[in-house]
């Protein structure tokens, strides 16, 4: 591979975004103030006035909140507490590589539905709800990773009734929300949960960055409790340090001035990386992210994602092929994350892509 190779392969930003001022400032003011309970143990729960902001900016009660090590932490956790082997699960497709390995190693049955461009196809949730007993419906509702589309308001509502109405659980795993380029995300499906089916995930990690490992879920407090429970005998208490940090930041106003920050640095790289795609690559299909850090690019039946990223390897760039995504399919897809990609770089990186793609197609004797 290149040595200047171009990465468009890592949901994480690049360096020259991350807040690492803040952070030290925050931390300095957090070993001050709160370094009792910073440096001690906690308990399941983690941080309480992390608990309490957190609670605060949703709208609810503290007893419905818990701080884990990242969000994924948290799905990890709710898939051990209720995903037993052969329980059926509904997933996105595509959807999050992890969310696929946490639930195989469940030994959960896995049933698909496709996105559309505005989210999951609703129908295809009732119609596997209909079949049999379905446990959680996992859904990605902003910014999707990897496929950049939204879930429409009106499905949010269709989605909640669903899981009200076969008593399943809604596991809104939202850590992009706030990650917007055109004003504020929608209503979130928690906050349309009048029955106690959903559970909220998201995370510090695209808000300040994803070291500091802290992420959260709400849901109602007796499902909270019994996961604050299971934690605390798993890990005692998530990282109480960082925690503080993190309360540090959102307390001091901090972490809106960050999230400004980034959404614009965000938004410059997103709309490089239309442009290049549009002039470059003008085959190339795809839902244009209102946030985050993903686009999926659907490209002509012909070309091979796999082979195209090996081939874009020798060309100095990379990305992630559709297959990573998907349970069957995704062949002719690839994710591009814009997060790690400076705005001035998109373009080369995308010609390189578009050079690859004409070197595949030269060797393997197709057309466009
Ligand atoms: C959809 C989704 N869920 C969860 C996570 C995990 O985030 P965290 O860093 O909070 O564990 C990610 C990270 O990329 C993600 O894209």
């Amino acid at each position: 591979m290149a040595t200047d190779t171009i990465s468009f392969a890592r949901g994480a930003p690049s360096a020259d975004i991350l807040p690492h001022e803040a952070v030290r400032e925050a931390a300095s003011r957090a070993l001050e103030s709160d370094w009792e309970r910073a440096l001690s143990y906690g308990t399941g729960r983690g941080h309480l006035g992390l608990c309490e902001w957190i609670a605060d900016l949703h709208g609810v009660e503290p007893d419905r909140v818990m701080v884990t090590n990242g969000s994924m932490e948290g799905a990890a956790l709710l898939f051990r507490h209720y995903v037993g082997s052969g329980d059926r699960v509904l997933v996105e497709q595509p959807t999050y590589d992890r969310t696929l390995l946490l639930l195989n190693q469940a030994g959960a049955e896995i049933a698909p539905a496709a996105l559309e461009s505005d989210g999951v196809e609703v129908a295809a949730v009732e119609s596997a709800a209909q079949v049999g007993p379905l446990k959680l419906a996992h859904i990605i509702p902003n910014f999707h990773n990897p496929a950049g589309c939204t879930l429409a308001a009106e499905k949010r509502e269709r989605l909640v009734a669903l899981a009200d109405e076969h008593g399943f659980l809604l596991f809104e795993d939202d850590p992009y929300r706030l990650i917007s380029f055109e004003g504020p995300a929608g209503t979130t499906m928690l906050d349309m949960d009048a029955a106690g089916r959903v559970i909220h995930a998201s995370s510090f990690s695209k808000t300040v960055s994803p070291g500091v490992r802290v992420g959260y879920l709400v849901g109602p407090p007796d499902e909270i409790a019994a996961l604050a429970k299971r934690a605390g005998e798993n890990y005692i208490s998530p990282n109480m340090l960082a925690e503080s940090i993190v309360w540090e930041l959102c307390r001091s106003g901090e972490l809106d001035r960050n999230i400004e920050a980034v959404n614009t640095a965000l938004r410059g790289r997103r709309d490089a990386l239309v442009a290049a795609l549009e002039e470059k690559i003008p085959e190339a299909r795809f839902v244009v992210p209102a946030g985050g850090y993903f686009l999926w690019l659907d490209l002509n039946d012909d070309v091979d994602a796999a082979a195209l990223l090996d081939a874009a390897k020798e060309e100095g760039v990379t990305f992630v092929a559709g297959p990573d995504f998907m349970i069957d399919g995704g062949e002719s897809s690839i994710r591009l994350s814009f997060a790690p990609v400076p705005a001035d770089r998109v373009p080369e990186g995308v010609q390189r892509i578009a050079t690859a793609l004409e070197k595949l197609r030269a060797r393997t004797g197709s057309a466009a």
